[in-house]
């Protein structure tokens, strides 16, 4: 029996043989090294001051929920976004926001609950639930409404067993953000419930259509005095450094987290000592340079693939992202969606371009034939060649591309 499913855009992405010139798969910014991150933050520590606390420290376990410092760090990214300050008590961290996922929903989902996700999304926010032997309803959105979540859906959608609403803020694949007064509808109706919300915010801090200073800016899931929330994130998205393998699990019940606790022993004891000394290096003073970096890289390159779509009108549409680095973008031809494996595969093999299909990455949950994941978080001269590959795939080639059988219109 298979115990979950294939992950598709990871099996997609490693199942890619040709050779590939423009890498747009990509969901992360531009990866960074740890000396680019000190010299972007001007830091005065030279590379072998950063490392020489762990070349002289004992190698032993270390704390059982994650090194003080580092999550005196997280405490504080949450702390200076809400009126009262966040104890590290409420912090544990994990290698990345992956595992993070994997751990929250496997100490609090089993067999015989429901849980409700926002869909489109990252396919483990769905996947493991369901393979844990949960039921799950997805939470659907569309592109004719922004990828708006829709709270007469989620009231119909709740059961009895409901015990757990499951958002993406920002979200992959759409770069759709939740709004402030979406969130505080979630949050109402999961507290007449008794519903746990839980948010993976691994797009935090990437916004482009709010700033911190708008009435509307989504807050984090924490600071929305309900209780009953668990946030996510990591250092791969917005900050740059997936490589580091950080990431953590923040919420302000003790029962959660020391349920979490306990996963996080059975599935790793503790997290690399070395990875969580520089996360806390990171997470200091060059924090603020190396998202302030971002936001404006990703609002630059978010442009130059909007003027593509508007030179390709005829073919191409989205809704334009509101976060994150990445976006999902329907290839139409007379109005029908073309078969974006196909249109993938070939963009592959005579371009070399990187892309990820939608329909088969993202599930069969709504009808996403045409659809590409886009990253346009990366270097903005290869995002300009990548565009370059697709503009002259479309020109000579895009007209090979059968509509996919069976696609509606418009679903
Ligand atoms: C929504 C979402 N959550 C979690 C992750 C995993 O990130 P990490 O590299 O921190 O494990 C990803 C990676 O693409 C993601 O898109």
């Amino acid at each position: 029996m298979v115990k979950i499913e294939l992950f598709e855009v990871d099996h997609w992405i490693l199942s890619q043989s040709s050779d590939i010139k423009h890498n747009l798969a990509h969901s992360y910014c531009l990866p960074k090294s740890l000396s680019d991150v000190q010299q972007q933050a001007g830091s005065s520590e030279t590379g072998t001051d950063v490392f020489s606390p762990v070349l002289s420290k004992a190698l032993d376990y270390g704390p059982m929920k994650g090194s003080e410092a580092l999550r005196s760090k997280i405490s504080h990214l949450y702390s200076s976004e809400s009126s009262s300050s966040f104890s590290t008590e409420k912090i544990i961290t994990t290698p990345g926001a992956s595992l993070a996922n994997f751990v929250v929903l496997f100490a609090l989902v089993g067999p015989g609950d429901h849980v409700i996700v926002q869909y489109p999304t990252y396919q483990q926010l769905y996947a493991v639930p369901a393979s844990i032997g949960a039921d799950v309803s997805l939470w659907k959105s569309s592109q004719e409404e922004n990828w708006k979540l829709d709270m007469e859906e989620l009231e119909k959608l709740i059961r009895p067993n409901t015990k757990m609403i499951i958002i993406n803020n920002p979200q992959n694949p759409t770069g759709a953000i939740i709004s402030k007064q979406t969130l505080e509808q979630i949050v109402q109706t999961a507290r007449k419930h008794s519903i746990t919300v839980f948010s993976d915010e691994v797009y935090r801090p990437l916004f482009h259509t709010v700033s911190p200073v708008d009435p509307e800016y989504p807050p984090p899931i924490l600071s929305m005095g309900y209780d009953n929330t668990i946030a996510t994130s990591s250092l791969s998205k917005a900050y740059s450094l997936a490589g580091l393998r950080i990431g953590w699990i923040a919420s302000h019940n003790p029962k959660v987290i020391d349920l979490c606790v306990n996963v996080r022993s059975y599935a790793l004891i503790t997290a690399s000592q070395v990875d969580e000394h520089l996360a806390s290096f990171v997470l200091g003073p060059p924090v603020r340079q190396l998202i302030e970096g971002n936001q404006t890289l990703t609002k630059e390159n978010l442009n130059i693939v909007q003027s593509f779509i508007d030179k390709n009108r005829s073919i191409c549409e989205w809704a334009r992202p509101e976060g994150g680095p990445i976006g999902f973008i329907r290839f139409v031809r007379s109005g029908r969606p073309v078969d974006d494996v196909i249109l993938c595969t070939q963009l592959l093999e005579k371009k070399g371009l990187l892309l990820v299909p939608g329909r088969k990455c993202f599930g069969d949950g709504i009808n996403f034939s045409g659809y590409v994941r886009l990253g346009f978080g990366g270097d903005t001269e290869d995002l300009i060649g990548g565009l370059g590959a697709l503009q002259s795939f479309l020109d000579h080639d895009f007209r090979e591309i059968p509509v996919y059988p069976g696609a509606a219109d418009k679903y």
